[in-house]
């Protein structure tokens, strides 16, 4: 059966690879992106993006089958000069957290009510690095300009944990969303998917010499493969946010080649 699906960042790597294994399946995806999307739509921008319901609106009536959002930007450059820093940790939070929610929160009335709806959010193996408590606390608590003003604070590779922590914030907000009545009540299942390094142009950086490959073999080990394609995070969205997935809502799902089972071994459930 064809099913329709929103899919943010989906002019690059895992969003791109969500959008074409759908596609390729049959079903009709709604792109958005700052650039070759059905809709271009700057998520970092509270304003702009809460046009997105209209708009997709605009496209689909009445119903989606499915929200999968990937857009995000990436936190790690130690080239940039302290007040580039700070610009990129606002942005990081703006769209990380307030962009992947907002789309979610946003478009979730058009879910209900449709077959087998479902929800995923791509979220990331959590950084080791401080946590940072009233910054997630001020995403939960739709406090925007508060958590961007946290984010920027003067700290060692504040970019870095603003990724983090936003990242962090995303699975949160998803297990608290998740068993609602808005959510699970309405049928809608909701999930985070957490890769570890992925072959994208976010995540090239740290794979694109023999020597960065062999650094992340020891700094983030990924027994089963080394690193993830993005058809590998894409394949775990798409069967989450499909007819398959009759059960399971409100989980961070690690997509990361083993590397939670390495790091974090039994101290689990
Ligand atoms: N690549 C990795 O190693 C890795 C690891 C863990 C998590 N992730 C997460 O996966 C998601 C997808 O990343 P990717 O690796 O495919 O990166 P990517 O850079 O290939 O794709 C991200 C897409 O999001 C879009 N985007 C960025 N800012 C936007 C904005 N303000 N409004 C609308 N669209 C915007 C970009 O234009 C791009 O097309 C991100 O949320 C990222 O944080 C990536």
């Amino acid at each position: 059966v064809r099913r329709i699906y929103v899919v943010t960042g989906s002019a690059s790597g895992i969003g791109a690879a969500t959008r074409s294994l759908l596609e390729g399946d049959g079903h009709v995806v709604i792109g958005v992106d700052l650039h070759d999307a059905d809709i271009v739509l700057d998520l970092a921008n509270p304003i702009a993006r809460r046009t997105l319901p209209d708009r997709v609106r605009g496209r689909a009536s009445p119903n989606l089958n499915g929200v999968i959002a990937c857009a995000g930007i990436g936190g790690v450059d130690p080239s940039r000069t302290a007040e580039e820093s700070a610009e990129r940790a606002r942005r990081i939070v703006a769209v990380n957290y307030f962009g992947a929610i907002e789309t979610l929160a946003g478009l979730r009335p058009m879910l209900a009510g449709a077959d087998t709806p479902g929800a995923a959010v791509v979220s990331s193996i959590v950084s080791p690095v401080a946590v940072d408590e009233p910054l997630i606390a001020a995403c939960l608590d739709g406090d925007e300009s508060h958590a961007l003003e946290l984010a920027s604070r003067d700290e060692y590779r504040r970019d870095k944990r603003a990724y983090a922590m936003a990242k962090r914030a995303v699975a949160r907000w998803v297990r608290r969303m998740a068993p609602l009545p808005d959510w699970a009540g309405a049928g809608i299942s909701l999930n985070a998917v957490g890769p570890a390094v992925v072959d994208t142009p976010m995540g090239s950086y740290l794979l694109d010499t023999a020597a960065k490959r062999a650094t992340v073999t020891v700094g983030r080990p990924m027994p089963l493969r080394g690193h993830a394609d993005p058809g590998h995070i894409g394949s775990l969205l798409v069967w989450l946010t499909g007819t398959g997935n009759g059960f399971v809502t409100g989980q961070m799902i690690f997509a990361d080649g083993g590397h939670d089972a390495v790091v974090r071994g039994d101290n689990t459930w």
